[in-house]
């Protein structure tokens, strides 16, 4: 079924001049862009958005990289939209990270992956409206 999922490029593809490239793989597979928006999480943002990994050891490194800079917000609709951007988006390490995929493409390490897919329609929703107004979503 047609559904939606929610990523964001990450500050340090945004850093790097990969926006516009990574929309239009993002485009030419065949996502229709329901909302989208450069921002920056705070400090607070981040630690809300990411509370699932509060107690993970990783935490604070991902809080502090998260809100470091500005980031593309967007939801996306498609076919099969979240598990198939997971397959365009390719592992979580960029090392382990397809040919092809977004990781591979502009991730630096496992921190810093240049993006986020949202793993389940449920958190798609929930990710979706902490960053967007009902409004904002077309
Ligand atoms: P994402 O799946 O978007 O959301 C959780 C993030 O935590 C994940 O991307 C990684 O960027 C990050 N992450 C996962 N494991 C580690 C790790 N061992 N060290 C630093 N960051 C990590």
């Amino acid at each position: 079924a047609t559904n939606r999922t929610f990523t964001m490029i990450k500050p340090d593809a945004v850093k790097n001049g990969h926006i516009g490239n990574i929309l239009a793989m993002i485009t030419n597979a065949g996502y229709q862009i329901v909302s989208l928006k450069l921002t920056q999480l705070s400090v607070k943002d981040a630690e809300n958005f990411y509370a699932i990994h509060a107690e993970r050891s990783f935490f604070g490194e991902l809080v502090e990289f998260m809100s470091s800079g500005p980031i593309v917000a967007a939801i996306l609709e498609k076919e099969n939209a979240v598990d198939d951007f997971r397959t365009l988006i390719g592992a979580t390490n960029p090392n382990e990270a397809a040919d092809g995929t977004i990781r591979k493409m502009y991730a630096t390490s496992l921190g810093e992956n240049a993006v986020h897919g949202s793993d389940s329609d449920a958190n798609a929703a929930i990710e979706g409206a902490f960053h967007f107004a009902i409004r904002e979503q077309f």
